[in-house]
Parts: C-alpha cells; structure tokens; sequence
C-alpha cells in the first residue's frame, strides 16, 4: 500500500486559488521524494496514520519552513487523511508554525528565573543588534524569535532553543557568539 502512495506522491503537488492566502494567484508545493520517503517510514511505525500526524507535520514544516495551507493539503493527501484533521492538530501545538519564518528559529525563556538573570538585556540586544521583534522576523530572513514561559533550564538560567539545540547560562557576550553560527 505504501509503495502505491509513493508512486502517487513523487509526483505530488497542491494547485490552490487562494482562500486564505494569496487571493487570485495559484501556487504549488511538492514534497521532495527524501520527504514522502521518510513520511512514508513514519507511517509505518504506527497503527493509522491519524497516529503518524503529529511526526508528519513536524517533516512538513522542516521542508517548507512553515505551515501553509498548500501544506497541509499536502499531508492530508500524502496520509489520506481530512485535511481539516491535519490543520486542526498542527494549530492545537504552538510548535507548529502557521506563518512563514526565519531560516533559524529562536526561542527564548523570560519567564521569572531567566528575567531575574537578564533575559530582557538579551531581548534588547536581539532587537537591536538583529532587528528582532518578539513574534517577528529578521529583517534578513535568519532568525524568527519567539518568546517561552519557561524551557525547563531555570537552574541555568537564562536559556533559549535556536532550532533543535539548547543553550543555557546566556550572556549578551555568549548569545552574540552563538549566533553567528547560524548563517
Ligand atoms: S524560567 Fe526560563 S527556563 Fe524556566
């Protein structure tokens, strides 16, 4: 059964008139077919693939750096499955992005530890070193910020995701250095 969706799906891709976005223009997104496979693998690691949504939209938004509703089109037909299912798991999870985002995604604590030890200077700096606004974009489109309530560090506070990796004990100094591994 997999392998016909597969087939299927290498040559997958959404036309939409624009609803919610894009009003009067048609686009297209297709999955690469490294993509459909490694959704298709997911797929078999659960009972149903309503059971597979949530690692499926987490893949989805890796290849298309946001969730748009092409995007979720796209993996309501690649799991077949209601895309009003798929949209209203992804928008039940603040880890899903329904917005289009920096090629970096930061996400910062200032809950009460990381406030106490400075992470409102570390907000400032990225403001106005990176011109970024909580919620917002980077003027050159490298990093997204979003603020947490708290990421679990408050021993080792303040402390931050940029993507998948953590950092901790933050220092205006150390988030400067860190950053510029992010190109
Ligand atoms: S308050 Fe920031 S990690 Fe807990």
């Amino acid at each position: 059964m997999l392998s016909l969706i597969s087939e299927r799906l290498i040559s997958f891709s959404v036309s939409a008139t624009g609803n919610d976005r894009g009003k009067g223009k048609t686009r297209e997104i297709m999955f690469s077919s490294a993509t459909i496979q490694e959704i298709e693998e997911i797929r078999t690691k659960y009972p149903n693939a309503r059971a597979a949504l949530l690692p499926a939209i987490y893949v989805a938004q890796r290849e298309f750096g946001w969730l748009s509703s092409e995007a979720f089109e796209a993996v309501a037909d690649l799991l077949n499955v209601p895309k009003a299912t798929v949209r209203g798991v992804a928008t039940f999870y603040a880890m899903y992005k329904q917005k289009p985002m920096g090629r970096h995604l930061i996400q910062l604590c200032t809950n009460v530890s990381c406030m106490i030890l400075g992470s409102e200077r570390l907000v400032d700096l990225l403001r106005t070193k990176y011109g970024l606004e909580p919620g917002g974009i980077s003027s050159d489109g490298r990093f997204s910020l979003v603020i947490m309530e708290c990421i679990g560090a408050c021993g080792t506070a303040p402390a931050m995701l940029v993507n998948d990796d953590f950092y901790e004990n933050l220092t205006e100094k150390n988030l400067r250095d860190i950053l510029e591994k992010y190109t």
